[in-house]
């Protein structure tokens, strides 16, 4: 069976912006975008021009530097919003106007202080309207998760009707579980007429931390696009992170999607993110936190050390990572120390390896994690203890050659 492609739309530098603390100015955002067009993404969402200067001016900037990727700009249904947008995309090679409102009965009601005909209507105007402007304009429901199937499939219907291109269905809230949003997915793949003429997208709030499961869920069901962020940066508790959702597709080939995405360049990409908006990744993060590929307990690394695969699914090199790390600490066995020395340029025989194992637990109980200057201190101590008993050495250098002479 051939495989499907899945279309990457990152859109850290908007929904993955608009969070507390993190504020980009325009020339870390053009050299984000230039990263991201290297990564492979697709789609780049660049910004909110209608929301400041900056922001107009950030996506007028991207336009002009982004070569190949679609530059995107989100709108609101609101005419001035959709000309805002337009302006800033003026240079762009291939522009795209995301504009779209709020669908669910809770926005329809208490945003808008509106009925759903109303709330069509404006939708046909904004689609009709940005059309004007570009060719290329994806619709978004926003709220769609809390949206009833019936009237969300309506309102796709519509907006295809009027030239929408790709329609975005958002769990803004991060509200729906993995299979009720898949059977939406399905429900409109199934029941809008013409819904096979556009992609179909899904963006993907992570409040219950279901965002990139429920992402899968949506492609396993027929959309095309998934909206993402790089380390899931977002709105609240984020967005589908990108490096998890393109890996879940490189590593299940089964699945048969793929995406363009270079993988190799997913950890260098994720430390400019992380450097720039200043949000620092948490050490557990999947793929690109700093645990994601290191080993601290004695099982584990004596595992990883054997065979890599013992312990790790992906591998760190698919990724940009040049080799899992084996941390030292008081968990650790006699076989992960051997390893660090030996990266050193240090081997032992038995004998010597349970006297430094000895003083590197002493060490160990009292600091969280040994590093490669403690690894030289140890050894020291160990060396001046033989030296003192008048032993022989059991320790040697790459080469070969004795050392810690005695
Ligand atoms: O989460 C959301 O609904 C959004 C839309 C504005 C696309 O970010
Ligand atoms: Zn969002």
């Amino acid at each position: 069976m051939e495989k499907r492609k899945i279309q990457i739309f990152d859109t850290s530098l908007r929904d993955g912006e608009q969070v507390p603390g993190c504020k980009l100015n325009t020339k870390e955002k053009v050299s984000i975008a230039r990263k991201l067009e290297f990564l492979g993404v697709d789609v780049i969402e660049a910004g909110f021009p209608t929301s400041s200067p900056g922001d107009y001016k950030s996506v007028q900037e991207i336009s002009k530097s982004i070569s190949k990727t679609v530059v995107c700009a989100l709108s609101r249904a609101i005419e001035k919003d959709i000309e805002i947008a337009s302006l800033s995309l003026k240079n762009a090679k291939r522009p795209r106007i995301h504009t779209g409102i709020g669908t669910s009965d809770c926005h329809i009601r208490y945003k808008f202080n509106s009925t759903p005909e109303k709330i069509i209507e404006r939708a046909i105007h904004a689609v009709k309207y940005a059309k004007k402007f570009v060719e290329d304009v994806e619709f978004y429901a926003e709220d769609a998760g809390r949206t009833e199937n019936e009237f969300l499939a309506k309102v796709c219907e519509t907006v295809i009707k009027c030239g929408a291109t790709v329609i975005n269905i958002p769990d803004t809230t991060g509200y729906c579980l993995p299979e009720e949003y898949g059977n939406k997915i399905r429900f409109l793949k199934e029941n809008v007429k013409g819904i096979h003429k556009i992609i179909l997208s899904t963006h993907c709030h992570n409040d219950l931390g279901l965002a990139t499961a429920n992402s899968l869920a949506g492609i396993m069901n027929g959309a095309e696009q998934v909206e993402c962020t790089i380390n899931g940066i977002g709105e609240r508790a984020g967005n589908t992170s990108l490096e998890e959702i393109v890996m879940i597709i490189k590593q299940n080939n089964h699945l048969n999607f793929f995406t363009d995405i270079n993988t190799k360049l997913i950890s260098s990409t994720s430390c400019l993110v992380s450097k720039y908006t200043g949000m620092k990744v948490q050490a557990n993060k999947a793929i690109v936190g700093v645990n994601a590929f290191s080993h601290s307990s004695g099982i584990h690394q004596d595992g990883v050390i054997k065979k890599r695969e013992t312990y790790e699914s992906i591998n760190p090199e698919d990724v940009g990572i040049c080799e899992s790390s084996i941390i030292l600490t008081a968990r650790s066995g006699r076989s992960a120390l051997a390893y660090r020395y030996k990266k050193l340029g240090y081997f032992f025989n038995k004998n010597f390896l349970d006297s430094v194992y000895s003083i590197f637990l002493e060490y160990a109980d009292k600091k969280k994690e040994i590093t490669d200057i403690e690894l030289k201190i140890i050894l020291d101590k160990v060396n001046l203890k033989h030296k003192k008993n008048n032993q022989i050495l059991h320790s040697h250098s790459r080469n070969d050659r004795r050392i810690n002479v005695i």
